[in-house]
């Protein structure tokens, strides 16, 4: 996969640890005829709910393009459904990531899960995806909420992006360079916020992406010839 991220820190952060918390994914099909739930809000209340429908790490593996390693260690599942990762500095000796060619120092471990089942709206369908958040925002953080092809890339839809700016950031890319982006205020970061992603069929060939946040509507973008492509949550 290939990606446009920034692909190191700019400078080491002054924390050592941070959690991403994320309650009750709940993620839904829509078709004209039913709406469907794919992923309960009971996923992440045990390790047997979790594993069903998630794996630890990326869909290809521990890295991707920044200076975290993921690994199961960083995840934990509590009763009340709450997912937590977290990353702190990795143990000296790592070896480098690789990503576009470029060898990219690993400083941290971290978490990711990925959702077993694949995403590909469907003509006259759409997906919902929404979840309770609470997310780091200091220089250096890097959480995110989003899906991306499967056979490479594009489609990718941000439904909730933090660049350790202090904002919140929603974006659809039709190409690496053909993209809508939309960065807005995220307010009391160790508050909990809701995001919600509304992605429907346009024409039989495109989608359009609705994005809120605390269930004011943000942003709607259009995704290009997104309909039928698999996508990884
Ligand atoms: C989970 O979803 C059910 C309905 O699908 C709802 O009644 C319940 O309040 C939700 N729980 C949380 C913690 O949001
Ligand atoms: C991407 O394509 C969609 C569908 O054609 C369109 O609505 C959207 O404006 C395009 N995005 C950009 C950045 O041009």
């Amino acid at each position: 996969m290939t990606c446009r991220h920034r692909t190191s820190l700019r400078r080491p952060p002054r924390w050592t640890r941070f959690p991403l918390l994320f309650l009750v994914p709940l993620v839904s099909f829509t078709s004209a005829a039913k709406t469907t739930t794919l992923i309960p809000n009971t996923t992440f209340s045990s390790r047997a709910s979790f594993d069903a429908l998630f794996a630890p790490n990326y869909p290809w593996g521990t890295d991707h393009n920044g200076a975290a390693r993921m690994s199961p260690s960083q995840i934990q599942l509590s009763s009340d459904g709450v997912l937590t990762l977290t990353a702190t500095r990795a143990p000296a000796g790592q070896k480098p990531a690789s990503h576009g060619g470029k060898q990219i120092a690993i400083k941290y471990l971290s978490g990711a899960v990925a959702a077993r089942q694949h995403f590909a709206p469907q003509k006259g369908g759409g997906f919902d995806f929404a979840a309770e958040v609470k997310a780091p925002v200091g220089r250096g953080t890097w959480p995110a909420f989003w899906l991306t092809y499967v056979d490479g890339w594009p489609p990718e839809i941000d439904m909730a992006e933090w660049k350790g700016s202090g904002k919140i950031s929603f974006n659809t890319f039709n190409t690496s360079s053909q993209v809508q982006a939309k960065d807005v205020a995220y307010p009391q970061p160790g508050e909990w916020h809701s995001v919600k992603s509304e992605i429907r069929d346009v024409d039989g060939r495109d989608v359009s992406v609705r994005y809120y946040l605390d269930g004011k509507l943000v942003v709607t973008q259009g995704g290009k010839g997104y309909v039928g492509k698999a996508m990884y949550l």
